[in-house]
């Protein structure tokens, strides 16, 4: 019988030690969401605060899952770090879902289909991304823009915190292009004289919520929750808000 009991409180302090390692945030009353909050319209701010496409998915979601929604802003470079450690719960920046990404964070479903496109100055020699061969390109730091961009043959590559710096120094003649996410390019080019957008995209991507690896069970619900803005609407609704269709 002893030895039985020994046994039975073994297994129990084994079950409660893997319990402690694994993280749930779904135990937490408050989510910490990190993003970089230079990205209109998908997250920027307004005041203090911090809106956008992202920022009201989040909330809904939290509504969803019954809990607050607490925003860090971050570099964009330090988000899937602050996921993967477990400083916030998840990730929701614009953020592209890709294989080297995987390697570090879980990412939820897509919400959103998404494109990298090139920005120039009117009359630029720059017609299509081919063009880009050889030119200085600026882009954010750590965004796939500066992943693919990287690629480019003969290209310098301007890497600069905010995407909205880059436009600054394409206005100044600094650089000659700026690769950065279709949604911030319209945004950027809205709010500057003299810019256009190319026609041809240089990649086509998805974006989705970025979890820690081991935290496969606030993946799981926020699909669930995800999966009901989809059906119920508000999804579209929310894009629609920030989002003219053409
Ligand atoms: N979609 C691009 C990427 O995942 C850029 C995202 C930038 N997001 C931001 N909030 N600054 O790399």
């Amino acid at each position: 019988m002893k030895k039985f009991v020994t046994v039975l409180l073994a297994v129990s302090v084994l079950a409660s030690l893997v319990g402690c390692g694994k993280k749930s945030s779904l135990d937490k009353d408050t989510l910490v969401m990190a993003t970089n909050a230079e990205f209109p319209p998908y997250e920027y701010y307004e005041g203090d605060e911090i809106i956008g496409i992202d920022a009201e998915i989040a909330q809904a979601i939290c509504d969803e899952l019954g809990k607050e929604l607490k925003i860090e802003d971050m570099a964009f470079d330090s988000i899937v770090t602050a996921v993967s450690s477990g400083k916030a719960d998840f990730g929701a920046a614009g953020m592209t879902v890709t294989e080297d990404r995987k390697k570090n964070v879980l990412f939820t479903d897509t919400y959103a289909q998404a494109s990298q496109v090139v920005i120039v100055k009117e009359g630029s020699d720059i017609a299509t991304p081919d063009d880009l061969a050889g030119k200085t390109i600026g882009v954010q730091l750590g965004t796939t823009g500066d992943i693919y961009v990287s690629d480019v043959e003969g290209a310098t590559v301007e890497r600069y915190n905010k995407g909205f710096e880059a436009v600054q120094s394409l206005l100044t003649d600094k650089i000659d292009a700026v690769v950065i996410d279709q949604e911030p390019a319209k945004v950027f080019v809205q709010e500057n004289e003299g810019l256009v957008i190319l026609e041809e995209h240089f990649t086509d991507e998805e974006y989705a919520i970025a979890v820690a690896k081991d935290n496969d069970e606030l993946q799981k619900a926020i699909n669930e929750a995800l999966a009901k803005l989809k059906e119920s609407g508000k999804l579209d609704e929310i894009v629609a808000k920030y989002i003219t269709a053409e």
